[in-house]
């Protein structure tokens, strides 16, 4: 593999100097650039997409291509897994991902395996494709949904307000939904050492629904099976460091514990105060985020005041990310981004003299 232009990303993770802070968008390839739809209108769905390895490296360039960012991220899904395990996924036009056999029976969960990783192979031929196609231009970030997360969706049939069938579960059944985290944490770690191998430069734990549960139920349900994860991943590969980020959207009160897991960073959504969490955190970890993704509705000098906000709220030194605290959305205007981008490289180099 050719060797990195750019690891200002990696070496942020890592709180090592950086010139400038380094910035990537959760979602950055999607809905929002007309290209991203004319390629899925190409290739007939989202899940042809994920499981065509030109056009998902296409698709994963393009972000790249308009904007000046420092990460790629694999273009896939969290639902690969548990579309691997058999759960048949699919989705429905305007109601997002569904679970043709969602898991609610003690039958069907006692059945439940880690996949054969086989069954994954596109995920990891997209990697290997991307990072010949990134050629060296910028780190390749892999992901996967948390155990907790998956399970979400897997209980649930697909997406939910409530988690009613999955709260349920874990109220009057626990032992069920422990014998599905423990098969989840297994598959996952399973499958991002696969990205790695495959060639991911770090790797984000997607915990996205992390932030519905009660303090004791986050413990004991999602970060207990996240941090049996971090410690079963390979952590160097290719001489290098593989930094590991864990973003549990809603989680800004758990940050100690959560710096407590062995992730070099932590993913923050745009409740949290930055600067504060940096404290919180005690130089533990690096932290991931926080910029409101709405706030790209506004104008572009809003855009750039909010990112110099973010910047000053982390204040001097290494050990920020620029990002998004969560997706960015399919209405959000390209130009906006780029304002974005632009701000966050300009404006930060101050704080890294
Ligand atoms: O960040 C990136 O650019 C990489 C691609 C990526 C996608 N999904 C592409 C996608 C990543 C990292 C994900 C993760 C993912 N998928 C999460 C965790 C992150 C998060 O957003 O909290 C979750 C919960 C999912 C499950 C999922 N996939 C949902 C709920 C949906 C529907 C959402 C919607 O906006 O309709 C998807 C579909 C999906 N995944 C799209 C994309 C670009 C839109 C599909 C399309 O093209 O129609």
């Amino acid at each position: 593999m050719p060797p990195l232009k750019n690891d200002t990303f990696l070496r942020a993770l890592l709180k090592q100097p950086v010139e400038y802070t380094p910035i990537w968008m959760m979602r950055q390839a999607g809905r929002y650039l007309p290209e991203y739809k004319a390629t899925r209108a190409r290739a007939g769905s989202f899940l042809d997409l994920c499981k065509n390895t030109e056009l998902a490296t296409e698709v994963t360039i393009q972000p790249l291509d308009r904007f000046d960012l420092d990460a790629a991220i694999l273009f896939s899904d969290i639902l690969t897994v548990p579309d691997a395990m058999g759960l048949g996924l699919y989705f429905a036009e305007g109601e997002g991902p569904k679970f043709e056999r969602p898991l609610q029976h003690e039958a069907d969960i006692a059945k439940l395996k880690v996949p054969d990783m086989a069954r994954l192979r596109y995920v990891f031929d997209a990697v290997t494709s991307i990072r010949r196609a990134l050629n060296g231009r910028v780190p390749l970030i892999g992901f996967s949904g948390s155990p907790f997360t998956l399970a979400c969706y897997m209980v649930e049939g697909g997406s939910s307000k409530e988690f009613r069938t999955i709260k349920t579960m874990m109220y009057s059944r626990p032992d069920l939904l422990h014998k599905i985290l423990e098969i989840n944490a297994q598959t996952v770690t399973a499958y991002l050492n696969a990205q790695i191998d495959a060639g991911a430069q770090a790797v984000q734990i997607f915990d996205t629904w992390g932030g519905v549960l009660s303090d004791a139920a986050f413990q004991e349900f999602s970060l207990r099976y996240m941090k049996q994860i971090v410690s079963g991943l390979k952590r160097e590969n290719e001489g290098r460091r593989v930094p590991v980020i864990l973003f549990a959207k809603g989680g800004g009160l758990w940050l100690e514990a959560m710096a407590e897991s062995g992730a070099d960073a932590l993913g923050l959504d745009w409740t949290c105060n930055i600067g504060q969490a940096r404290a919180r955190v005690g130089g533990k970890v690096a932290l991931q985020g926080n910029f409101d993704p709405f706030a790209l509705f506004g104008t572009p000098e809003a855009v750039r005041a909010e990112a110099g906000r973010i910047l000053a709220g982390y204040g001097s030194g290494s050990g920020h990310v620029f990002n998004l605290g969560h997706g960015i959305s399919q209405f959000a205007d390209p130009e906006h981004a780029k304002v974005l981008v632009d701000a966050v490289h300009e404006l930060s180099r101050q704080y890294h003299a």
